[in-house]
């Protein structure tokens, strides 16, 4: 990728420290949609002006993770800024030196919001500035610990993001307080980046929906609210079930709540939910054991060639009953729920999940679970999602590498 040209507002992301009209402010804050032209606009700015204002200090460059921060930024310097700046990275401990033509030097560190270590050693250092790059993943505790750090005559703070709930502290602390911190507030529509082929555009609108479409693609701030799934029975339920593929089971387990689990046939990019088994022992009466829950594994898989169960991660003595039978392969579930929920929508959403008819709870559960309407996170309520958890664990496990 070439960068010839940049837009108008990705000029003004990084030229706005050296405009008579705009360096006054302290902070520039961009957010709106995914794939807009943030990072790159805001990381070389970020540069420049440092460079141009300070020399020997040192400075502060955040991400979610230190890994994520090198792959969204660190990787891609040479590209943006070789040309003008001398950059020479100190891996081992999380550093970069960077030297402009004229001979002035400076030290950049790397840190992660969410890696423990970071908050520990933010602590201590005195910097002249900091970009927060994906600052709404970050926890509350680390982005104030380092604007507190930003003690430097001449600081200045760079975040960006995309938007979350309207209750989230970032948008309430610095969005609505903008004005009162002295904050530059830009906001980025995919349109801002002049690089956007039109087919990567549609296909992140068509990846998104519900209140993730109008946050990352409309860029709005708006809070998780109604069903959780966009499940239409039409365009979702089959009859139709393939007659071979790859066989999978997913379980999540419970004793007190259900115990959902699901049979799937993955063939093509399509995966099928065939049958299902759902118990419920509180509604039933009585409880089951970890044997009978495998029995019924067992009547549920047939005589399929099932390659893998994945299975809830916390259900420890279960699984190392089905290992103990020996003829299921068991993979403990990958357990991210939001990253889950998202990919989950996604499958649905381009008609890669079908659900048998016969799969009655999960039905279901598609027809009622919903969001918590209110709080700073997006969570779902913890009501009937034991078949919807079982789909995620199915999809993020088994399905996560051919999307
Ligand atoms: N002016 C430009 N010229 C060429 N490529 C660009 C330009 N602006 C952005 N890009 C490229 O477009 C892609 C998206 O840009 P960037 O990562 O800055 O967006 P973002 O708004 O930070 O996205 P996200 O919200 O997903 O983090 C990147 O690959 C980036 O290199
Ligand atoms: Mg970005």
């Amino acid at each position: 990728m070439i960068y010839r040209s940049f837009s108008k507002r990705q000029l003004l992301a990084m030229t706005w420290w050296n405009r008579p009209d705009l360096r006054r402010f302290d902070a520039i804050i961009c957010d709106g949609a995914v794939r807009s032209g943030k990072t790159v606009c805001m990381v070389v700015g970020f540069f420049l002006w440092s460079m141009a204002s300070f020399n020997g200090n040192v400075f502060a460059l955040c991400g979610k993770t230190v890994a994520s921060l090198r792959r969204n930024v660190v990787i891609h310097l040479q590209q943006w800024l070789g040309g003008v700046l001398d950059i020479t990275e100190h891996r081992s401990d999380n550093r970069l030196e960077v030297r402009s033509p004229d001979g002035r030097k400076n030290t950049y560190y790397l840190f992660g919001g969410q890696d423990e270590s970071s908050y520990m050693l933010i602590q201590g250092i005195t910097l002249a500035g900091a970009l927060l790059d994906e600052a709404v993943l970050m926890p509350r505790s680390f982005v104030e610990q380092t604007c507190a750090r930003c003690s430097e005559m001449g600081a200045k703070l760079w975040f960006n993001c995309n938007p979350a709930s309207p209750e989230h502290w970032f948008y309430k602390e610095w969005l609505e307080k903008c004005r009162e911190k002295n904050a530059l507030h830009l906001h980025f529509t995919m349109g801002d980046n002049p690089a956007l082929p039109p087919e990567v555009r549609a296909r992140y609108e068509r990846m998104y929906t519900g209140h993730f479409y109008r946050r990352y693609v409309l860029g709005q701030w708006c809070g998780a609210e109604g069903l959780v799934y966009d499940f239409d029975p039409k365009r979702h339920v089959t009859e139709k079930l393939p007659q071979s593929g790859r066989y999978y089971i997913s379980v999540d387990y419970g004793t007190q709540n259900p115990f959902s689990a699901g049979l799937w046939c993955v063939t093509g990019d399509k995966a099928y939910r065939l049958r299902e088994y759902y118990y419920n022992g509180r509604e039933a009466g009585r409880m089951r054991t970890d044997q009978e829950y495998y029995e019924a594994l067992e009547d549920l898989a047939g005589d399929l060639p099932v390659e893998q169960v994945v299975i809830d991660p916390s259900a420890a003595s279960f699984i190392a009953v089905v290992r103990k039978a020996g003829r299921f392969r068991v993979r403990r579930a990958n357990n991210e729920v939001l990253p889950g929920i998202q990919m989950v929508a996604r499958l649905l959403q381009t008609g890669r999940l079908q659900i048998g008819a016969d799969c009655k709870a999960a039905i279901r559960e598609f027809s009622l679970y919903c969001w918590q309407s209110t709080g700073e996170r997006d969570q779902p309520v913890k009501e009937n999602d034991h078949a919807m958890d079982d789909i995620r664990y199915f999809c993020m496990s088994v399905l996560r590498r051919t999307q």
